[in-house]
């Protein structure tokens, strides 16, 4: 029996990397998936490589319309949404005495708002329906603790935990689950842009930060999205019903919490 047979998902940021990667264990769980992108083109272009189930749809989760097109979207295309991951992010880095208030408001625009402002109109939908749901939401061992060159992503990741916590709380009286997944440090484009940061501020060759973090790993080496997917699979499951308001590490040792 598919983990996730007959169910609907609602995946952000699911154009590429660790999203897609949710895409595709979620479609091999038996659900069909919409993956929503601010990059349409690379997100139909995922779609259509992962196969029947997959819709792409272009989404925006700093502006409140493109939300609610996007959601509304999603539920014509796919029925109502029994889970949604919050996974649409962005990275910054910077000196304190160098972030930019518009670098800062960029990043809690899309990391903070854009997660909380999307979760707000799945729940709704969710607790119009009267079936419940589970919304996981990406958070990061970034919001564990902060890092020297990274107060706005970090502070971001924090707030992630945080409202995790308080949409926990307030939505399981709708048979909705609100948990998070906080990862380490995990291969793909988004790390290669955190390299690229490292490399300037730390005047490292590129490659090295990143050599550097996967060999400091307990496990290691650097995690993988497909490291990620079980626990996103448990999460959107009956299994994890008691769950409540969680942030679960998933990160090869690197936090303990
Ligand atoms: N890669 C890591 O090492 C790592 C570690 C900890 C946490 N995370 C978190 O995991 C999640 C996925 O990370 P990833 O490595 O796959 O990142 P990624 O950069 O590869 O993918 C992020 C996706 O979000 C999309 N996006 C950006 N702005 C958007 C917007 N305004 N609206 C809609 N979509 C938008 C991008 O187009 C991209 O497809 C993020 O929340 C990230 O913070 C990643």
């Amino acid at each position: 029996m598919r983990r996730l047979a007959g169910k609907t998902a609602l995946i952000t940021g699911a154009a590429r990397g660790i999203g897609r990667d949710f895409a595709r264990a979620y479609l091999a769980e038996g659900a069909r998936v919409a993956l929503a992108d601010i990059d349409i083109a690379r997100a139909r272009q995922s779609a259509a490589e992962l196969g029947p189930g997959a819709v792409a749809i272009e989404m925006d989760v700093t502006r409140e319309a493109s939300i609610a097109a996007a959601v509304a979207e999603a539920e014509a295309t796919l029925g109502g949404i029994d889970i949604l991951i919050n996974n649409a992010a962005i990275f910054t880095a910077a000196p304190i005495v160098e972030i930019t208030r518009a670098d800062f408001e960029r990043v809690f625009a899309i990391n903070v708002a854009g997660t909380f402002f999307t979760l707000q109109a799945v729940a709704r939908g969710m607790i119009a329906r009267g079936q419940g749901g589970k919304i996981i939401n990406m958070a990061s061992q970034a919001g564990r603790r902060g890092e020297a060159l990274v107060a706005a992503y970090c502070a971001t990741k924090a707030a992630v935990i945080s409202l995790t916590q308080s949409a926990g709380l307030d939505l399981i009286r709708h048979g909705i689950n609100v948990n998070a997944i906080a990862p380490g440090v995990v291969e793909g484009e988004h790390w290669d842009g955190v390299d690229a940061f490292f490399a300037k501020y730390e005047n490292k060759p590129l490659g090295q930060k990143k050599r550097e973090v996967g060999a400091g790993v307990p496990f290691g080496r650097m995690g993988r999205p497909a490291d990620l997917t079980g626990m996103a699979i448990f999460l959107a499951t009956a299994e994890a019903d008691y769950i409540v308001a969680q942030t679960y590490n998933v990160d090869g040792g690197q936090w303990m919490s």
